[in-house]
């Protein structure tokens, strides 16, 4: 059945691919976007979807996006909170602003997000919501502490959204990503990413796509019976 579904960070890497693989399920799908204006106007020419921009850290942002979305397309049944930055660097060199930075766009906006689609959706009784956390977010990683705390909140976010809501048709699920072959990973230092990849069983980086399929199963109608879970795609980089 097509629904509404909506994207946080969904013109590039991986949001981008989990809308199209949302679209390809027959699903209307709006994204939306922080700041790259070249990269949404090429997404939304690309795909046909439309993209809007808020920042989804700022809670009274993501009330009025919502609310607009909703207007235009119908209401969301599907959400994907997916927008993430890096601030990398070592907790002793670390400052409070990526810190600061990092918690509210990768964890922050997932609460703010959900809020503002968590009572239309126990209305209808129907509800899909979706974490992208990280590999990082399991295991930890040196020079992402803001990070991996940040993707380690989504999942127990997640299954604190799951208990409060299976009852309403509502399932709450996490994705946590391996290395991808996306530019935030093509920022990681050439020398240190070749050492990651060898740390990878399958030998390779991960493909946004195959993330994005993920999603499309959990989104779907017959996934009604996994909530609170959190699935790993992550090429045996670590196996939980
Ligand atoms: N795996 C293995 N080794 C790593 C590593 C990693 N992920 N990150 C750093 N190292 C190693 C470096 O190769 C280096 O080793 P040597 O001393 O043997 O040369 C050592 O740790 C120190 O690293 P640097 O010399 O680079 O030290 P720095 O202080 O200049 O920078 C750093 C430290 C910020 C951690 C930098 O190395 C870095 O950016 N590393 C990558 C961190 C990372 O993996 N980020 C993930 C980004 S992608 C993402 O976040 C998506 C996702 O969800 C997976």
């Amino acid at each position: 059945m097509p629904r509404v579904a909506l994207v946080t960070g969904g013109t590039r890497g991986i949001g981008a691919a989990i809308a199209g693989t949302l679209k390809e399920a027959g699903h209307q799908v709006v994204v939306t976007y922080q700041g790259n204006e070249d990269a949404a106007a090429a997404f939304t020419r690309s795909t046909g979807m439309p993209a809007q921009r808020w920042d989804v850290g700022d809670f009274a942002a993501c009330q009025d996006g919502v609310s607009s979305i909703e207007q235009q397309y119908g209401s969301v049944d599907i959400l994907v909170n997916n927008a993430g930055i890096t601030r990398d660097g070592m907790l002793h060199k670390m400052s409070s602003e990526d810190w600061d930075s990092v918690i509210r766009t990768n964890l922050t906006s997932a609460f703010n997000m959900t809020h503002a689609v968590i009572n239309g959706m126990r209305e209808r009784g129907f509800g899909r919501l979706i974490q992208i956390s990280s590999v990082n977010g399991v295991k930890g990683q040196m020079g992402q502490a803001n990070y991996a705390a940040a993707k380690a909140g989504l999942i127990g976010f997640t299954k604190s959204v799951a208990q409060e809501n299976a009852r309403k048709g509502i399932t709450a699920n996490v994705i946590a990503p391996g290395y991808t072959d996306t530019e935030m990973v093509a920022a990681v230092p050439e020398a240190v990413l070749e050492k990651i990849i060898a740390q990878i069983p399958v030998g390779r980086l991960g493909q946004a796509r195959e993330i994005g399929k993920a999603v499309a199963y959990l989104a779907s109608e017959e996934a009604g019976f996994v909530t609170g879970a959190t699935l790993h795609l992550n090429g045996g980089q670590y196996m939980t």
